[in-house]
């Protein structure tokens, strides 16, 4: 069982300034809670407790603000700082200590799913020993987003961005890998760039054919938030669901609450620290 996961949260956000000029993308809001709370809830989902955050340098303190130590949620937070955007798989190479012998998942800061499903597949991901997992997703824009080009569920290629159409399965921002990862990460070289390449990482274990994939189906969501228009996207689909079904997504304390990680009193300390706002109220409701 993979029992570590980070969180690639750093990044300029230049898409989105002058929003990021003085606050961290992931920091920014999803409708009613931080960016950040939803890659996050899909780590505890998995059954993850203990979780690297790696953050842009100089931000550091905007996160400990919002989310110190994760005592609160039951699980073990912390925090490394990146000087400067060096592509994805830097996070393994600033996370080999975190990461140490172990199997580890990877989710970038700005990704959202959401679906049925989705706990059920996320609980098999974690399972694999050996090899990669990639998670596709069916998208009308797949120039936008690193493809796999899959027969029989089977990886055939992959590639970052393709200009040339030659699949409309993306690439999502979570991945599995086993303790390998590590190693390949620190022998990539950057591309043109000047970035360490995840399509670069992913091939390391395609070539030894440990390169899988899952899939989200049609009654999943997936949404990268790159964007200032995918921001408002997403908020409104938070916003709908959220609104006509009466529960959250992405309450980190309601997931620990149901993985048995926390008792309710940490709940009711997390309303004091929230104070009083409808994500409290929410709290309130969650235990009474
Ligand atoms: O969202 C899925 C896509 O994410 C994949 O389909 C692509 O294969 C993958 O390369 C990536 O593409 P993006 O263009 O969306 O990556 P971006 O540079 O925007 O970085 C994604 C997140 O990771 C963002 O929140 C910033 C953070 N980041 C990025 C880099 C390069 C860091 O924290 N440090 C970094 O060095």
């Amino acid at each position: 069982m993979i029992k570590k996961g980070i969180i690639l949260a750093g990044g300029m956000g230049t898409r989105m300034s002058p929003l990021t000029k003085a606050v961290n993308k992931q920091l920014l809001p999803i409708y009613d809670k931080p960016l950040i709370y939803y890659p996050l809830s899909i780590l505890m989902l998995s059954k993850i407790k203990n979780i690297l955050i790696i953050v842009n340098k100089g931000q550091l303190e905007q996160y400990k603000k919002i989310i110190p130590d994760g005592k609160k949620l039951g699980i073990k937070i912390t925090y490394q700082e990146q000087d400067k955007p060096r592509g994805l798989p830097d996070a393994f190479i600033l996370g080999e200590k975190f990461i140490n012998k172990d199997n580890i998942a990877m989710i970038l800061g700005d990704n959202f799913f959401y679906g049925q499903s989705l706990t059920n597949m996320l609980l098999e991901c974690v399972k694999i020993k050996k090899g990669a997992k990639v998670i596709l997703h069916k998208v009308i824009n797949p120039e936008n987003f690193g493809v796999a080009v899959v027969k029989n569920k089977k990886i055939q290629s992959i590639k970052e961005k393709p200009k040339k159409f030659i699949s409309d399965l993306a690439i999502t921002g979570l991945y599995f890998f086993d303790n390998k990862v590590v190693q390949y990460a620190k022998k990539l070289k950057p591309s043109k760039r000047k970035e360490l390449e995840i399509i670069d990482l992913l091939n390391k274990y395609k070539k030894n054919k440990q390169l899988s994939a899952e899939f989200i189906g049609r009654g999943g969501a997936w949404l990268d938030t790159g964007t200032i228009e995918d921001f408002y996207k997403t908020s409104n689909f938070v916003s709908a669901i959220e609104n006509q079904q009466g529960f959250k997504i992405a309450c980190l304390e309601e997931i620990s609450l149901k993985n048995n990680w926390i008792k309710k009193k940490s709940i009711l300390e997390s309303i004091k620290f929230y104070g009083n706002c409808e994500y409290s109220k929410y709290l309130k409701k969650i235990i009474s």
